[in-house]
């Protein structure tokens, strides 16, 4: 496995490998390192389906907000190098935030209404940050698939949305959110989470069970579900809910208020964001309602 920190080795090695394999197809998998089992899962699918996968680590200063947590984000390159090589990883690129960011960049990619609400409404600005430092990371590797994980269901509709209304030519593969033994969805934040928050984070995944269940319900309504997600979530003393929607996927549009989802014919997501203390955790669900 190589482990480069540079754009022009970067570079190098990609058009290397292109000329000697030209057949070979390329896996990207974008991260901002601390990897876990759910990043790991990506990696394994890329080795599987491609004859050379790439893994980018990069804490991206852009997609965070002022007030939160670039500086304390957990990092550990050490252990990410050693998981990288057990999943099949082929090359490592590990810049820092002065190698992908010489100056401040001028030039942004907005991807609008799939980052209107969700996410995109609680986190201003942090789509944007996504989208540009994916598309750079698109450029500068130009993967035949990129592989992204639905526990970020709306970061896989925005990035799909960019793909697409910018015609870049990579396939984006979007892999099942993996989770801790009792159903907390895997993430590097996680290690923040007191020991009591941690018992009491399950009520996410918690919460998502019993609306899959609830949607099928004969005149089960948007705001009756929203309404019944939240009382589960309010069971746990020291959450706090900044959203819980169901929404249309992936457009990610408000489905009308009256509306019987036991017969809804698109797709459907519940997604939750819940704050214990400073961490804020997310999860989400597709439905299926028949
Ligand atoms: P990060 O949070 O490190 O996640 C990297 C990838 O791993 C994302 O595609 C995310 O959805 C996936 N992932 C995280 N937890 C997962 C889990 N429990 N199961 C399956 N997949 C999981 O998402 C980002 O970084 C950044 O926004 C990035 C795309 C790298 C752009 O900076």
């Amino acid at each position: 496995m190589i482990a480069i920190t540079t754009i022009q080795e970067l570079l190098h090695h990609m058009r290397t490998r292109r000329r000697e394999y030209p057949d070979d197809r390329i896996g990207l998998v974008p991260t901002m390192g601390y990897l876990h089992e759910g990043h790991a899962s990506l990696m394994r699918r890329s080795k599987a389906e491609c004859g050379f996968s790439v893994l980018s680590i990069f804490v991206n200063p852009l997609q965070f907000g002022p007030n939160e947590d670039f500086d304390r984000y957990p990092r550990d390159a050490e252990r990410d190098l050693a998981l990288a090589e057990r999943n099949g990883i082929d090359l490592v690129f590990m810049p820092s935030v002065q190698e992908m960011y010489p100056s401040k960049p001028l030039t942004s990619v907005i991807i609008s209404q799939v980052t209107d609400r969700l996410c995109g409404a609680s986190r201003p600005g942090h789509f944007d940050g996504v989208g540009t430092v994916v598309s750079k990371l698109f450029h500068l590797t130009q993967p035949d698939r990129a592989y992204f994980g639905m526990k970020d269901a709306q970061q896989v509709a925005v990035i799909q949305r960019m793909v697409d209304d910018l015609n870049i030519q990579v396939e984006i593969v979007p892999c099942e959110t993996v989770r801790e033994s009792d159903g907390l969805a895997m993430s590097s934040r996680n290690v923040y989470l007191s020991p009591d928050a941690r018992a009491q984070a399950v009520v996410l995944s918690q919460a998502l069970t019993e609306a899959e269940q609830a949607v099928k319900e004969a005149g089960m309504t948007v705001k009756e579900l929203e309404a019944r997600i939240r009382e589960t979530i309010a069971k746990a003393p020291l959450a706090d809910i900044d959203y819980a929607e169901v929404l249309d996927y992936p457009d990610l549009t408000v489905p009308s208020a009256e509306v019987d989802l036991s017969q809804y014919p698109n797709k459907l997501i519940v997604a939750l964001a819940v704050k214990f203390g400073s961490t804020r955790l997310i999860d989400n669900r597709l439905l299926d309602s028949h």
